[in-house]
C-alpha cells in the first residue's frame, strides 16, 4: 500500500504522521515545490519510526512525480490555507490551478489511484478533480464533513459533559461555515438523542461553534489547523487502504442523490477499497433539507468561478 500526499506543510505532514503511526501503509511520500521541505520532513518523521514503533517507510520528494508512481491513493493538501478574517472561498484563486495541475500529475505517474482532496475551499476543488481529469467518481473523494463530524463531537461531548467516546453525530453539506449542516436531530449519547439531555439553546450553541469551528482555530493559530485535518484524513486512508467498509461524510459527485446534480458536496458514503463504495441515503427532516439545498447553492456559487 503505497500512499502519496502532496503539500508537505502543517496538514500534509500531520496526515503522513498518522497515517504511519496507525502502521497500515507499507509506503509514504510526501511532495512539495518548496526545494527540500518534504525530504526534510520526511526524515524528521522517520526519525520517530523507531519512538512511536512504525515499520511505514516515508520519503521526501521536490517536485518528482516519478518518485510517486504506482500509488494506490493520494492526497492533495498543496495550496495556501486560509489567514484569520478569510473564508475557504477565498482561497480559489491560487489552489485551483495547484490542484489541477497537481492532480493531472499524479494520475499521469498512478493511472488508478484513489484521489483525496482537502485543499480548499474543499467541494469546489473536488469538483474541479472530478471536471478536469478522467478518474471515475468513486476514485474522487473530497475530506470535511469527517473533520467537521469530529468537531461536532468535540462541541457535543463538551455541552453533554460526557466522554467524547459516548457521543455520537455526522455533519454533511458544504465544508464551509455556512455551508454546513450538522445532524443535530440525529446526534446521540450511547443512542439515546442528544435533545433529550440538552436545551435548544444549547443544541443551537453546538451547531453554531461546530460550523465555524476552523474559523475559531484559525484566528487563535494564526493559521488554519492541521491535527484533527491530518487525523480526519488518515482515517479515510486507513478506510480505503484496509477496505474497512466505514462510513464518514465525504464530498462526492452526485447526480440525483439528495436531490442534487452536478456538484461535490459532503454527503455520507460507505470508503474501501475500492474509494466511495456506495452514498448513503439517510432521512432528513424538512429543515435539514433545506439547509442542505441552500448548502448547495453556495458551493454552486463558488463552483461558477472556476475557469473550467
Ligand atoms: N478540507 C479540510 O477539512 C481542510 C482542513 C484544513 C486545511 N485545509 C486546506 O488544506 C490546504 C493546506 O493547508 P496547510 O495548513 O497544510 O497549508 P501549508 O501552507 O502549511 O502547506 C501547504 C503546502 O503546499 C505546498 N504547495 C504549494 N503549491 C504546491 C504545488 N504546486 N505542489 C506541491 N506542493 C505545493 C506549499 O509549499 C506548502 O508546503 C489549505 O488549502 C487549507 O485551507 C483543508
Amino acid at each position: 500500500m503505497k500512499v502519496t500526499v502532496v503539500g508537505a506543510g502543517a496538514v500534509g505532514a500531520s496526515c503522513a504522521e498518522y497515517i504511519a503511526i496507525k502502521n497500515f501503509a507499507s509506503e509514504v511520500v510526501l511532495l512539495d515545490i518548496k526545494e527540500g521541505y518534504a525530504e526534510g520532513k520526511a526524515m524528521d518523521l522517520m526519525q520517530t519510526a523507531s519512538l512511536n514503533g512504525f515499520d511505514t517507510k516515508i520519503t521526501g520528494s521536490t517536485s518528482d512525480y516519478s518518485k510517486t508512481a504506482n500509488s494506490d491513493i493520494a492526497v492533495i493538501t498543496s495550496g495556501i490555507p486560509r489567514k484569520p478574517g478569510m473564508t475557504r472561498e477565498e482561497l480559489i484563486g491560487i489552489n485551483a490551478g495547484i490542484v489541477k495541475t497537481v492532480s493531472q500529475s499524479l494520475i499521469a505517474h498512478s493511472p488508478n489511484v484513489i484521489l483525496i482532496v482537502v485543499s480548499n475551499p474543499m467541494d469546489t476543488m473536488t469538483y474541479l478533480v472530478h471536471k478536469t481529469t478522467n478518474l471515475p467518481k468513486h476514485k474522487i473523494i473530497g475530506m470535511g464533513g469527517a473533520l467537521d463530524s469530529a468537531r461536532f463531537k468535540y462541541r457535543l461531548a463538551e455541552a453533554l459533559e460526557a466522554p467524547i467516546s459516548d457521543v455520537d453525530g455526522m455533519v454533511i453539506g458544504g465544508h464551509s461555515d455556512k455551508g454546513m449542516v450538522p445532524l443535530i436531530s440525529h446526534a446521540t449519547r450511547n443512542s439515546v438523542k442528544a435533545s433529550e439531555f440538552l436545551s435548544q439553546e444549547k443544541l443551537d450553541y453546538v451547531v453554531q461553534e461546530t460550523k465555524v469551528g476552523g474559523a475559531t482555530l484559525t484566528s487563535l493559530l494564526g493559521t488554519s489547523a492541521w491535527y484533527a485535518p491530518g487525523a480526519a484524513v488518515s482515517g479515510l486512508v486507513q478506510a480505503i487502504a484496509c477496505d474497512q467498509k466505514k462510513m464518514f461524510p465525504c464530498s462526492t459527485f452526485l447526480e440525483g442523490e439528495y436531490g442534487l446534480n452536478d456538484i461535490c458536496i459532503g454527503v455520507p458514503v460507505i470508503l474501501g477499497k475500492n474509494g466511495i463504495e456506495k452514498i448513503v441515503a439517510i432521512d432528513l427532516s424538512d429543515a435539514e433539507k433545506a439547509k442542505m439545498q441552500e448548502s448547495a447553492e453556495g458551493v454552486t456559487k463558488t463552483n461558477g468561478l472556476l475557469q473550467l
